[in-house]
């Protein structure tokens, strides 16, 4: 599995999935996902962490091994699930994020949906599953399968209740040179599309947290997270950091495309942040 297709359309049209046919995968596709993650370039991150992701399939939600996996009623029909593996720490968890989000957008290249879950579902299960090494655990999981057409009044409810369809505007996340000066769209340059990419990315309970500011030559674009106050400390690690991973991957993606060159560097600027949440993760150099 390449992608032979655009992958900014791909971003653009990728939304959750938590409704999924009863239809099984077909036997091609089940190929290309199971070469895609057995190939090791596939699953290193940009600073070279590697991540593990587990591959599962069920039929009622009950595994080969007769594990039930469960997601507390969130997701219908699952033929499979993706569950990943890495340490917890903050680098770890950044760039298994990027590996994961790469998968997600191959998969809904395919027309397979995905749902990234660090939450709604029982660890418990899917820890039996797997064998973990010391250190490990699983941050997030994503099922898969074909789309359900018709999504269930809990799907809508539920995207009504964490506002899946507000992504926050331009000036709420993006800032030119200093925080407080929004960066426009036309003002960014080349880096219009990528930086929107990050916009349209999932999030946990979609709150959106990257902020990113360009320098005023254009070089570097800062990537910092806002951290949302106590969001997931009950489960132990920063989820958030999963978002920022994620804004990685589509800006990445988006730059290949576009043949924009550049790496991620990281090289806290002297910058003043706006707030105590704010905290700078990574930058992207322009070559
Ligand atoms: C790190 C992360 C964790 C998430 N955890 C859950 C979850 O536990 N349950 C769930 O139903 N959705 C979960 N989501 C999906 C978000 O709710 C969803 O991405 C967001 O509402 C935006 O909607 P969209 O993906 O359709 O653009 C998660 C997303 C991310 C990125």
């Amino acid at each position: 599995m390449s992608l032979a297709q655009s992958a900014i359309e791909t971003m653009k049209k990728r939304q959750s999935v938590r409704t999924y046919a009863a239809e099984g995968i077909k036997d091609s596709h089940l190929m290309q996902i199971m070469d895609y993650l057995r190939n090791e370039e596939n699953l290193v991150g940009p600073f070279g962490n590697k991540g593990r992701i587990e591959f599962i399939q069920v039929t009622n939600n009950v595994s080969d091994k007769g594990i039930k996996l469960g997601t507390y009623g969130f997701i219908k029909n699952p033929q499979a699930y993706l569950v990943g593996v890495t340490t917890n720490s903050k680098f770890s968890l950044v760039e298994f994020a990027y590996i994961f989000q790469k998968v997600v957008i191959m998969l809904t290249e395919q027309n397979i949906g995905t749902c990234w879950m660090g939450g709604t579902f029982n660890r418990n299960s899917f820890e039996q599953e797997i064998q973990l090494t010391e250190g490990d655990f699983i941050p997030c999981i994503t099922p898969i399968g074909y789309p359900n057409q018709k999504q269930r009044v809990f799907d809508k409810a539920l995207r009504y209740v964490v506002k899946a369809d507000n992504k926050k505007p331009w000036e709420k996340l993006f800032s030119d040179s200093e925080f407080n000066v929004p960066l426009t769209k036309e003002n960014a340059g080349s880096l219009g599309l990528p930086i929107e990419m990050v916009r349209l990315g999932p999030s946990a309970s979609n709150k959106q947290p990257w902020r990113l500011l360009l320098s005023s030559d254009r070089k570097l674009c800062h990537f910092f997270i806002e951290h949302t106050p106590n969001y997931s400390s009950s489960l132990g690690y920063d989820m958030q950091l999963l978002d920022m991973g994620i804004a990685m991957c589509q800006f990445e993606l988006a730059c290949k495309e576009l043949d924009i060159e550049g790496s991620w560097i990281v090289e806290e600027p002297n910058i003043p942040l706006p707030n105590e949440q704010t905290e700078y993760i990574v930058s992207w150099n322009m070559m």
